[in-house]
């Protein structure tokens, strides 16, 4: 048994790294968080026709979503009721049916066991095939085409999860008339590494980016495009006592987009450069000038990039051990966008995972994974008091807690606070208490 209270100590801006590293842990984490939080299963756009699907994960439950017949959408576990075979082995596709290839179990869209090879010489009349149909997911709703699930029927709705997370995924999906689409299939990506660490990273952590990615941003220089020499830039991070958190920046004002070494750079800058105008009309300049270029991640582990490097995605961070976990991310588009914009866009993002940012990332989370097998670095909890006392809980422009820093470690806090209380609380919890302020520093540093 562990006392999750001492290994989790946000007030203190400290947190063992044991959470990234325990089995015990992870299988408790497993249920406790996992089958009760909102989790992203995948996007409308890629559930057009009826017999649509996707298969993905539900922490590290195997889920199939499915577009019925009547249009609406159903989350199934892909787990045969015979044996647990998978009912699926594909990523995504059009079926009429789901027919386990151990036995031959055949099921309908909707979840129901239509059929039993030789059943009645099998079974006889023993067999009640309306009992062993495939689990449903009890909850399913969506937000701007993101198609959420969850397991627990005491969550609250998605709206009310989101919270004002809500306003700043706007700034992602709905920039123009129609929404976004997710665009071509998905990269899969293994990380030696706990599923927090890259959840973590993209709720908050600007701090890395300067040194983490040295290397590809100096590899990206040329003649018309400068470094630059100042790491701490013009940004604030967003906050949310829900586990949300954002880290937003911006570089040469809203209507530019930071340079990727690609040779569809000018044409996506300058797509983006053409809706300034629409978008701020849409969604007004306060979301325009703050959220609108960043990293995010809704609690527990969806996370997305809004027109960063020239692109868009939309990713999760799956837990397969406890220090293995797969990233997988989805280019998204705006659907209102030229043909040549959307291709132009997905192969900005085909730049990432071919050796440019996610390799360092991955290097530092298999390293320290690697280094938590020693007991000694267990034993000794991590910093995380970057920017404590300094969110401001009514900021003038922008909902949520917010620290007008580029470099903050609030959200990191409040993103560990959330996880303890999913796994210290039976019933689903509450949201408790806040951040205590901190007296010295509440005048300073702001
Ligand atoms: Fe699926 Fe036997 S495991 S039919
Ligand atoms: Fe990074």
């Amino acid at each position: 048994e562990h006392d999750i209270g001492g290994l989790v100590r946000p007030d203190d801006g400290l947190v063992s790294p044991e959470i990234f590293h325990d089995r015990e842990l992870f299988d408790f984490e497993s249920r406790r968080l996992f089958m009760r939080t909102w989790l992203y299963v995948g996007h409308e756009s890629q559930l057009r026709k009826r017999g649509d699907f996707i298969s993905t994960y539900m922490g590290l439950n195997p889920v199939l979503v499915v577009r019925q017949n009547d249009g609406g959408t159903k989350v199934v576990l892909n787990a045969c009721r015979h044996r647990g075979m998978k009912v699926c082995r594909a990523d995504s596709g059009n079926t009429r049916a789901f027919t386990c290839t151990f036995h031959g179990w055949s099921y309908g869209l909707d979840g129901a066991l239509n059929n039993v090879p030789m059943q009645q010489a099998a079974y006889g009349d023993a067999l009640d095939r309306g009992k062993f149909g495939l689990v449903q997911v009890p909850r399913v709703e969506t937000y701007k085409g993101l198609i959420f699930a969850n397991f627990d029927e005491d969550a609250p709705s998605l709206p009310e999860y989101l919270g004002d997370m809500a306003w700043y995924l706007d700034a992602l999906v709905d920039r123009r008339e129609g929404g976004i689409e997710v665009l071509g299939g998905v990269h899969k990506i293994v990380h030696r590494g706990n599923w927090k660490m890259g959840a973590e990273q993209f709720a908050g952590d600007n701090y890395h980016a300067f040194l983490t990615h040295v290397s590809a941003s100096m590899s990206w220089r040329d003649a018309d495009h400068e470094a630059d020499p100042n790491p701490l830039k013009p940004g604030f991070q967003y906050s949310s006592r829900a586990g949300h958190g954002l880290a937003g920046w911006r570089k040469n004002g809203m209507d530019d987009a930071p340079y990727v070494p690609s040779a569809d750079y000018e044409l996506v800058a300058q797509y983006y450069r053409d809706t300034a105008a629409e978008v701020r009309d849409r969604l007004g300049a306060e979301r325009v000038d703050g959220p609108s270029l960043g990293a995010g991640n809704v609690f527990p582990n969806f996370s997305f990039l809004t027109r960063v490097f020239c692109h868009s995605s939309i990713g999760i961070w799956h837990p397969v051990t406890p220090d293995t976990f797969q990233y997988w991310r989805y280019c998204v588009v705006d659907k209102a966008a030229p043909a040549e914009v959307k291709r132009a866009i997905m192969n900005n993002m085909h730049v990432w995972p071919l050796g440019v940012a996610d390799s360092d990332d991955g290097e530092n989370w298999s390293e320290i994974s690697a280094n938590l097998i020693g007991p000694a670095v267990r034993d000794v909890p991590l910093n995380y008091q970057m920017g404590m006392g300094r969110g401001l809980r009514d900021h003038p422009r922008f909902p949520g807690i917010i620290t007008e820093s580029y470099v903050a470690e609030e959200s990191h806090r409040n993103f560990y606070r959330r996880w303890r209380e999913f796994m210290t609380s039976e019933k689903y919890p509450a949201i408790g208490a806040d951040e205590p302020a901190i007296a010295t520093s509440s005048s300073e540093g702001r």
